[in-house]
């Protein structure tokens, strides 16, 4: 994820001259900065360009991305403003979304993989409450605890809202999907279980036999682990704050992502390289690891480090380019 971005010059090039939704918005920009990055890194995967508050938009919200992330105008706080929420209809409120994937994949080198994604009704649901980033999920819980017909009422829009904006996805051509739910390690295992999980169950069940891996991730979600891993899907992806195989171990029977701290990349490459090493080790000999930062590529990296580790990844595994 955010595997392009600020890093990269070329992107910061584009971002001189156009806003972030812009960018996701003409289909010939989005497609080159998603390819750009691939190719920079050499990485065995595609990201597409996009964000996870622009379906957002198609619902009928007001919003911008700052530095900081997003900013929703009226953020929702009650049942009318919920009430207000339109159905997304991918192809008329996101079309070229569908169109930058078709783009990427006309140019994208065969045998890597185009994944796409959305954001996952929590994590979305909290932008919405909260107008933006959050450090304790306060507004958006006290919805979940106080307003419980009204957070059932959002989740089941955005619910309905992912699985439709997945599944045109998919139709478009991606190899992958994947559902972000960033947030939800905020939670506790009771309240993922009772106010989140029939909701991304439903996604995941949604998009089942559609022929494509499901890929899930969140961050600091070690304490909701076993909960987590009912809502489906093949793959788990989990930040560094747990050891790999004890996440794996816990998850049960998916493949895993992760899950190496990006901000180690700022530092010394002996330390990269030991706790690449490290991650390797805690894997190796069990099928279904992709290799992965356990969060976004942090806008201060040196896209030489990234380049370095993905060499470094490729000969010591089974994957040689
Ligand atoms: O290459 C890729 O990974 C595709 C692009 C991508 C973006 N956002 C573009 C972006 C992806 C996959 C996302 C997902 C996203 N967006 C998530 C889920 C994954 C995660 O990181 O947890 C979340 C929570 C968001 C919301 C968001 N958008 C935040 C918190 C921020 C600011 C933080 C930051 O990284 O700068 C954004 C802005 C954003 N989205 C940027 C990019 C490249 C940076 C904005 C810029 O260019 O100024």
């Amino acid at each position: 994820m955010r595997q392009a971005g600020r890093y990269m010059e070329s992107y910061r090039r584009i971002r001189s001259k156009h806003e972030v939704l812009e960018i996701c918005k003409t289909p010939s920009l989005s497609a080159s900065v998603t390819l750009d990055a691939a190719n920079l890194l050499g990485v065995d995967a595609a990201i597409l360009f996009a964000d996870i508050v622009l379906p957002l938009e198609g619902m009928g919200v007001q919003l911008k991305i700052l530095d900081g992330g997003p900013s929703i105008e009226k953020p929702l706080r009650d049942a009318e403003s919920v009430e207000h929420l339109e159905i997304l209809e991918p192809g008329k409120h996101v079309p070229f979304v569908m169109d930058s994937i078709r783009l990427i994949q006309e140019k994208l080198d065969r045998g890597i993989p185009l994944i796409g994604f959305s954001g996952a009704p929590f994590t979305l649901a909290s932008y919405l409450i909260e107008g933006g980033p959050s450090r304790d999920f306060t507004v958006t819980k006290k919805m979940m605890y106080g307003q419980p017909e009204v957070w059932s009422s959002l989740m089941t829009k955005l619910t309905d809202m992912v699985s439709a904006y997945l599944s045109a996805q998919i139709r478009a051509g991606v190899d992958a999907v994947q559902l972000f739910d960033s947030w939800s390690g905020c939670l506790s295992p009771s309240d993922y279980g009772e106010f989140v999980l029939p909701y991304t169950r439903k996604i995941f069940d949604h998009l089942e036999g559609k022929g494509v891996p499901r890929i899930h991730f969140g961050v600091g979600t070690g304490g909701i682990l076993n909960t987590v891993s009912k809502s489906g899907g093949e793959v788990f992806g989990v930040d560094w704050r747990i050891p790999i195989d004890e996440a794996w171990n816990r998850l049960g029977h998916v493949a895993i992502q992760g899950n190496l701290d990006p901000a180690i990349v700022l530092g010394d490459w002996r330390l990269v390289e030991a706790r690449t090493n490290e991650i390797l080790e805690k894997t190796r000999g069990r099928p279904g690891h992709v290799f992965n930062l356990g969060h976004g590529v942090l806008p201060e990296t040196r896209p030489e480090q990234l380049q370095k580790l993905v060499k470094f990844i490729h000969g010591s595994t089974a994957k040689r380019r």
